[in-house]
C-alpha cells in the first residue's frame, strides 16, 4: 500500500468553469439519478467533489443556482443531518424543500411506488428518499421524470460517502492514495464508501466480524473499480491489523436503523470492534477519526476518540450541506444559472 508521504497533492487548479470534469458532468448528470455510488463514473463523483469544495469556498456564486425549484424530501426513517442538509443546501440556492414524513406510513403501502411518482414529478424538480428497501428508491427512479437521490437505503448511503471523501481531500489535500479503514457492520454506509474509495484510488480496508462483511456484489464491483484505478480493497476480520498505518478510521453503529431487533446479539459480537484510543494508536501518528453520526457514544466508538483531536465528524456533517449542494446543481442543471458557467 501507498504511504502518506507518496499521496500526491492535487495538480494545478483549473478554473471551476473550465473544468473538464465538471463540464462533462454537469452535461452528462443533468436529469439523472442517484441511487447508487455506482451510478457515476469515478470522473464524475471527483466532479461533485471539486464542485463541493467551490461551493463552500463560495456560496455566494450559486446563490440563485436552483431560483423556485422544488424538492420533496420522502423520510420513512429519522434524520438530522440528511435532512438538513438537503433543506439549508436548497434553500441557500433559491430553491424550496418540501418534507413528506413517511415514518409511519411507508412509502408503496397507501399507493403504489409507481403512482407516487407519476404524480410527485408533476410538481416538483427532484424526489429525495430515505428507505428500508433499496428497491423502493430504483423503482420511484425507474418511475419518475426527475431525479431521485438515495439519502440512505438499507444497501446504500452515498451522499454520507461523497461528503466523506470531500473531507478527507479537504484534510489531505488529496483523498488518491489514502489508506483507509472501515471497522464495524459491513452496512449501507460502509457499501458507499468502498465504492467511492475504489472511485477516487483510496486504498480501502474494511473490518468486519464474520458474518457481517459487506455484501459481495459490492465488494466485487468495488475490487473492479479499483483495479481501474490502481488501488486495493482488503477485507479483515481483524480490527487491529485493519487500522495499522491507516491514515483514516472510520465506524458507524452496530445497529442500523431497521436492525433494532437484532441488538442483543448484535452488541458482544462488535465489542471487539469499538475504536478507541488503544485502536486509533495502531493507525498512522496523523490518522483521522471519522463517523456518519449519530454515534452510541462509547459502543463502537469511545467519547475519547469521538471527542478527540483526531476527530473530523462534524466536518464531515458540514461538508454534506456543500456537497449534496454540489449534486444537487448537477442533477438539476443548475450551473446554467450560475454566471460563473455562462
Ligand atoms: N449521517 C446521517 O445520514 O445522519 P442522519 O441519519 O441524521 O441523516
Ligand atoms: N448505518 C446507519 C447510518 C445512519 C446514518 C443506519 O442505516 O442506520
Amino acid at each position: 500500500m501507498a504511504s502518506k508521504a507518496t499521496i500526491e497533492r492535487p495538480e494545478t487548479a483549473i478554473p471551476i468553469e473550465k473544468d473538464p470534469d465538471i463540464l462533462a458532468a454537469a452535461a452528462r448528470l443533468a436529469g439523472e439519478d442517484l441511487c447508487s455510488v455506482a451510478d457515476l463514473s469515478s470522473a464524475e463523483v471527483r466532479a461533485i467533489l471539486k464542485l463541493g469544495h467551490d461551493v463552500k469556498r463560495n456560496p455566494r456564486e450559486y446563490r440563485h443556482a436552483l431560483d423556485a425549484k422544488q424538492m420533496v424530501l420522502m423520510f420513512e426513517k429519522a434524520s438530522l443531518r440528511t435532512r438538513l442538509a438537503f433543506e439549508t443546501g436548497i434553500n441557500t440556492m433559491g430553491g424550496n424543500a418540501i418534507f413528506v414524513d413517511h415514518t409511519s406510513s411507508p412509502l408503496g403501502e397507501r399507493e403504489s411506488i409507481a403512482d407516487v411518482a407519476r404524480n410527485v414529478e408533476r410538481w416538483v424538480d427532484v424526489i429525495v428518499l430515505r428507505t428500508y428497501a433499496h428497491d423502493t428508491i430504483t423503482e420511484m427512479a425507474a418511475n419518475s421524470r426527475v431525479p431521485v437521490i438515495n439519502a440512505l437505503s438499507d444497501f446504500e448511503h452515498p451522499c454520507q460517502a461523497l461528503a466523506d471523501f470531500m473531507t478527507l481531500q479537504e484534510h489531505f489535500g488529496s483523498a488518491a492514495g489514502l489508506n483507509f479503514t472501515y471497522v464495524g457492520d459491513g452496512n449501507n454506509v460502509c457499501h458507499s464508501l468502498m465504492l467511492t474509495g475504489a472511485q477516487l484510488a483510496v486504498n480501502v480496508t474494511v473490518a468486519t466480524p464474520r458474518g457481517y462483511s459487506p455484501d459481495i456484489e459490492i465488494v466485487t464491483l468495488a475490487r473492479d473499480i479499483a483495479q481501474v484505478n490502481g488501488c486495493e480493497i482488503r477485507l479483515l476480520q481483524d480490527p487491529q491489523l485493519a487500522v495499522e498505518g491507516a491514515d483514516a478510521v472510520y465506524t458507524d453503529v452496530c445497529v442500523s436503523m431497521g436492525f433494532e431487533h437484532e441488538s442483543t446479539k448484535r452488541e458482544p459480537i462488535f465489542r471487539p470492534f469499538q475504536v478507541n484510543e488503544a485502536l486509533m494508536r495502531k493507525a498512522a501518528p496523523h490518522a483521522v477519526f471519522m463517523h456518519c453520526l449519530p454515534a452510541r457514544r462509547n459502543a463502537e466508538v469511545t467519547d475519547e476518540v469521538l471527542d478527540g483531536p483526531q476527530s473530523i465528524v462534524f466536518d464531515q456533517a458540514e461538508n454534506r450541506m456543500h456537497c449534496q449542494k454540489a449534486l444537487l446543481l448537477l442533477l438539476l442543471g443548475g450551473l446554467a444559472n450560475t454566471a460563473s458557467f455562462q
